[in-house]
């Protein structure tokens, strides 16, 4: 009898999970031209999905404060849509966000907050996704962020580089100097950070700066439903940095919160969607974003305790050492399937670019070669029978913060 309800547990639990990805659709309109977080043309075309951001909890920051805030972060749910005019495409989304945190100096515990849209670069092979945490070799990412400035900071080279902003008010300029010199900051300043990068993993972002990149961003916060912010990117359907295939990108999006102390990798991330043009049919992108895998999770959860808890956390798992592997607890909001299959059965195919070798003895996720090739140190457990793989899969998948109500 035990048994029984037991089983319909597990499966009441497998049903009731929320996919990590979604396909949304864009609607085509007329003109982008000029379109800004709150235009008419998206109050009156805009068609919102669901999207749930999870924490990321792959690695951790070394940053006490921060951590103990993030401690028990929940997932936030935003709302992602897209507009596109036949030239570009513009991803919108919005998401709660009780205090608008603006960055107005450069003080070690204030962060403002952002976010930041990623696009594969290619999806032409859906199995093969780039990994998650802004791409892995080979499979390259466009990535779009747009930060919370507050007006007063300037940027007086004109060259983008944010770091060299300056408040006009530590000038050592006084009277008509100090005048001019405002006077010249605004002509050139820029009054928010928005950058555009290519990546392929989070050690190798590169700012794109020889404008060969056409993008605007926006972000706008509005006080209505306890405090929101919308943001959005424009980009050219097609350029060097990502393309449709069969009329589909794959997309994530994430967000941070600047009163969780939230900067770099401590962010909120989706997994990836489909999102998809008016002609779109990619039903392989599709499938391979909302695919749940059909596996015992009762099973699953027995097998991963035996075969994967020595060298991964997750929560209901705290044997392992801190980061001798990645913190699995939110695997199942961020990752494909078809990622957490290729996992497991060849751990070098993606190797998550965290601690290395050389740098941390005790916690090396990959081995670096004279030539710099990279290893995995997780081996492969391709000697499992593929029912076990897609109970333990089944299992990962579960594996996700709750949602912020
Ligand atoms: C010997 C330690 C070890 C064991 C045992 C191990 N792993 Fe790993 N795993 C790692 C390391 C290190 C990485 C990071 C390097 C990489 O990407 O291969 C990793 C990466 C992963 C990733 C990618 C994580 C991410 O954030 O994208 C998944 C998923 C994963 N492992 C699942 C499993 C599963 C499931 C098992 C059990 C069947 C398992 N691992 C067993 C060490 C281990």
């Amino acid at each position: 009898m035990r048994k029984v309800v037991k089983a319909v547990t597990a499966l009441s639990v497998a049903s009731s999970i929320a996919l990590a990805g979604s396909v949304i659709e864009a609607v085509k309109v007329d003109s982008l031209e000029g379109v800004r977080c709150g235009s008419e043309v998206i109050k009156q075309n805009v068609k919102f999905t669901p999207v749930i951001l999870y924490p990321q909890t792959t690695l951790r920051m070394n940053d006490k404060k921060a951590n103990e805030l993030n401690k028990d972060a929940k997932a936030k749910e935003a709302e992602v849509a897209a507009l596109t005019d036949g030239k570009e495409i513009a991803l919108i989304l919005r998401w709660k966000d009780k205090t608008k945190d603006l960055f107005d100096c450069y003080c070690s515990d204030k962060y403002p907050d952002g976010f930041a849209v990623q696009f594969a670069k290619d999806a032409s092979e859906p199995q093969k996704l780039p990994y998650i945490g802004m791409g892995s070799d080979g499979r390259p990412v466009a990535i779009y962020i747009h930060k919370a400035y507050k007006n007063e900071i300037f940027e007086p080279n004109g060259n983008k580089e944010v770091f060299y902003q300056v408040n006009p008010h530590n000038v050592n300029a006084f009277g008509k100097e100090l005048e001019k010199f405002k006077e010249e900051v605004k002509k050139r300043g820029f009054k928010s950070y928005q950058r555009a990068f290519v990546s392929e993993g989070f050690r190798s972002m590169t700012e794109i700066k020889d404008n060969s990149v056409h993008y605007r961003t926006d972000m706008h916060y509005v006080e209505k439903k306890g405090g929101m912010w919308g943001g959005m990117v424009i980009r050219p359907i097609e350029d060097f940095y990502a393309s449709p295939s069969k009329g589909e990108f794959a997309v994530a999006v994430a967000v941070w919160d600047g009163k969780e102390l939230q900067r770099d990798g401590l962010k909120r991330l989706s997994g990836w969607f489909a999102l998809k043009l008016p002609n779109g049919e990619n039903k392989e992108l599709e499938k391979v974003v909302t695919e749940k895998v059909d596996g015992n999770v009762t099973k699953g959860k027995e097998l991963a305790m035996t075969n994967c808890a020595s060298c991964h956390r997750w929560k209901g798992a705290d044997m392992a050492p801190p980061y001798m592997a990645p913190n699995l607890s939110n695997i199942g909001g961020q990752a494909t399937a078809a990622y957490i299959k290729e996992s497991i059965i060849d751990p070098n195919a993606v190797i998550v670019p965290g601690y290395n070798r050389n740098a941390h003895p005790n916690f090396s996720w990959y081995m670096v070669d004279d030539k710099g090739n990279r290893t995995s140190t997780m081996p492969p457990f391709n000697y499992l029978k593929e029912e076990e793989i897609n109970d333990i899969v089944a299992f990962m998948q579960t594996l996700k913060a709750e949602v912020e109500k």
